[in-house]
Order: C-alpha cells, then structure tokens, then sequence
C-alpha cells in the first residue's frame, strides 16, 4: 500500500491540470488531490460517447475550476498549460473498436491532441510535469505472461496505434527537450465513477449494470481468455505517487494489479457479488476475434520499485465496492449510449 499521506504535502497548493478530467480515472483523481489542497483544474470536451460526466465531481464543484475545452483546440491548450506544476493528460477517445471504426478521431485526440498538448509545453511551460496514460494494447499480443515493458509493442488496432505513437512523443519530448513525462500502460481498469453507458470498453462497470438489471451476461467463446483487471482507487494511488516522484520521470511502466483472471471468472464473480444476472456464452464477433490479443497480466515491478506502491484491492472487493457505488447513485450513470 503507497502511503499517500506523504504525497499530500507534495500536491499542497499545486496547480495541477487533469485533462479528460471528468471521466473515471480523472475524477477519481481530482478529488484526492483536492483533499490535499492542490489547485486542480479540470479541462473536459465532454464528448457524448465516453465516460465524462458532471456527478464525478459532485460535492467539489466548489473547489475545483472545471474549464470546457478540447486538447485538439491549440489556443485553449496554450491557454491552460501557463503555470501548470502538474498535468495529467488522460484526455482521449477510449475505446478501441471505436477506433476501427472512426480512426481519424482517434488520431486527430490521441495523437494530435496529445502533441499539441506537448508542443504547447515546450514553449510555454516547459517545467510541466506530465503523467501519460497509455494502454496495455500497445502489446498486441503478447509472447509472455506476465508482460514487461521490455516486451516488444505490436498494436493492432488505431487506438493502440496512437497511444505506443503518442508514448513515443513523450519519450522524444522528455529525451530532446527535458519536458518531464510519465507514462503508463495501463490495462483494464474498473470502479466507481465510471461509464456504464455501453460495452466498448470499461467492461466491468458494464457487466455489474447488466447484473444490477437482472440482465444475462455474454461472455465470447469459452471465455477463457486471461485479463489483468484493476480497481480505481489502487490506480489513483499510483497515479499519485507517479506526480510526486522524481524517479519517475523519463519511466515507462505497466500498471495493473498484476494478477490474471478469466473473463468468464470475473462475469460469474460479477453475478456471485451482485446477487443477480447470469452468465451464458455466444460465439466470438469477427469484429472482436480479429483483435482479441490473448491473455494479459501486467508485469509491475517496475511501478512497485520506482513508486513504491503496491495494488491492494482483490476484484471480489472491488466489484463490491463499485456495487454499492451504483446502488445509491447509479441512476446518474445508467443512460445507454
Ligand atoms: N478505461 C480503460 O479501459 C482504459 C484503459 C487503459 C488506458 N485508459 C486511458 O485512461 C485515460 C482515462 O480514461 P477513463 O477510463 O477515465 O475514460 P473516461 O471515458 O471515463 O474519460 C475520458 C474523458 O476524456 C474526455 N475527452 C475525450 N476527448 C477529449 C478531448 N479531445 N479533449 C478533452 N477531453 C476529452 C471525455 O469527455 C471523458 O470525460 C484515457 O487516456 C484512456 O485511454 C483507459
């Protein structure tokens, strides 16, 4: 468990932008860092199809400024950069069989955005440090289980494409012009605040709504294949510690539970926990068979060295809790998109 307690005198009065702010990873993160007294902008183009959604903030909307812009807009990223100590830049298009079929946004926010984001750094606040949230599909499939980030990358669709380009960035940006960058590969991540609007991604969230509903939970083939699923709360504290840490910087570095569960282990967990739903298997969709990248569980020494954190929440525990999240405010998450 990190100690975040030493991170708050850290965060303290700092001025930290989170972009994609208003979604699960951001909102999350928001909050903690406003209980430590830090000055936290939230910048959100809140686009309808991801997890953006005003009741994140809910009970902080006082003590946060929440500024409506896009990062593919370069004025207002010049804009909000200026005097920034920290940022964390999570804005993007989510989901990777939406990439397939719209690649040019994809592009145009994950990549595009994200270099304007680090081109306005450059020049005008080049002492920013910046956490990057890339993904495990930066893999593709993978030779070895668990994964190191030595592992070699082979993304598969645009989405993956775009977050290993846009790490790659913020290497060259950390590397040529000493702009301060982690980066993370983060893989599937769950808990409270987040979309359950539909199945694209943040599945979990999904799979609890649908056993809330008394609803049946398809699971593709044998479901067999192998994920790495991880709670918020253990994300945020790494996330935390990633700002804080000078060692850090420069890292690139899994971040997961680093545990390895069946996809139909976690759907039966899902319906055991809730209480209600079942469990039934269909064949695999072309559209997801073509990119279905094989078991997953991330390697996370490196973050467990360099940040001294360690993920705590077993998934029993972290559906539970994401449950009785839903149950008292899940009607402000349950439109379907
Ligand atoms: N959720 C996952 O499965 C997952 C897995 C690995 C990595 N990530 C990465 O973590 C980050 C946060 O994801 P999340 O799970 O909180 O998703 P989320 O959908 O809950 O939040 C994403 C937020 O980004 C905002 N956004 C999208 N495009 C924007 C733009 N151009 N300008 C400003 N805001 C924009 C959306 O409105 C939304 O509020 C993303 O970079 C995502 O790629 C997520």
């Amino acid at each position: 468990m990190y100690d975040v307690s030493a991170a708050a005198g850290f965060y303290h009065q700092k001025n930290v932008t989170i972009t994609g702010g208003m979604g699960m990873i951001g909102s999350n993160l928001a909050r903690a860092l406003v209980d430590f007294g830090a000055k936290v902008t939230i910048v959100d183009a809140m686009l309808s199809q991801y997890g953006g959604n005003h009741f994140n903030i809910s009970g902080y909307e006082d003590r946060l400024t929440l500024l409506p812009a896009d990062i593919r807009d370069k004025a207002a990223v010049d804009n909000f950069i200026r005097d920034q100590h920290l940022l964390f830049n999570f804005a993007a298009q989510v989901s990777h069989n939406d990439s397939i079929e719209d690649p040019w946004s994809d592009a145009q926010i994950n990549y595009l955005g994200h270099l304007n984001v680090l081109e306005s750094a450059r020049l005008n606040n080049p002492d920013v440090r910046i956490i990057y949230s890339g993904s495990r599909l930066q893999y593709g499939k993978v030779t070895t289980v668990p994964t190191h980030e030595s592992h070699p990358l082979n993304p598969e669709t645009p989405y993956a494409f775009n977050k290993t380009v846009a790490e790659s960035m913020y290497r060259y940006y950390y590397r040529l012009h000493g702009i301060n960058s982690v980066m993370f590969r983060i893989t599937n991540p769950y808990g409270i605040r987040g979309q359950m609007k539909h199945s694209r991604y943040g599945i979990v969230n999904y799979f609890i709504r649908c056993a809330m509903q008394q609803e049946d939970i398809s699971v593709f083939g044998d479901g067999s294949q192998i994920r790495d699923y991880i709670y918020i709360d253990d994300l945020v504290e790494a996330l935390i510690a990633a700002g804080a840490s000078d060692s850090a910087q420069g890292q690139v570095m899994n971040l997961g539970s680093g545990r390895g569960t069946s996809f139909r282990e976690m759907a039966e967990t899902v319906v055991r926990v809730v209480g209600s739903g079942s469990v039934s298997s269909i064949p695999w969709p072309d559209s997801y068979i073509n990119v279905e990248t094989g078991d997953f569980i991330a390697d996370i020494t490196l973050a467990r060295e360099v940040l001294g954190w360690s993920p705590e929440t077993s998934l029993e525990d972290g559906i539970r809790r994401t449950l009785q999240f839903y149950q008292r405010y899940g009607e402000h998450y349950t439109e379907r998109a």
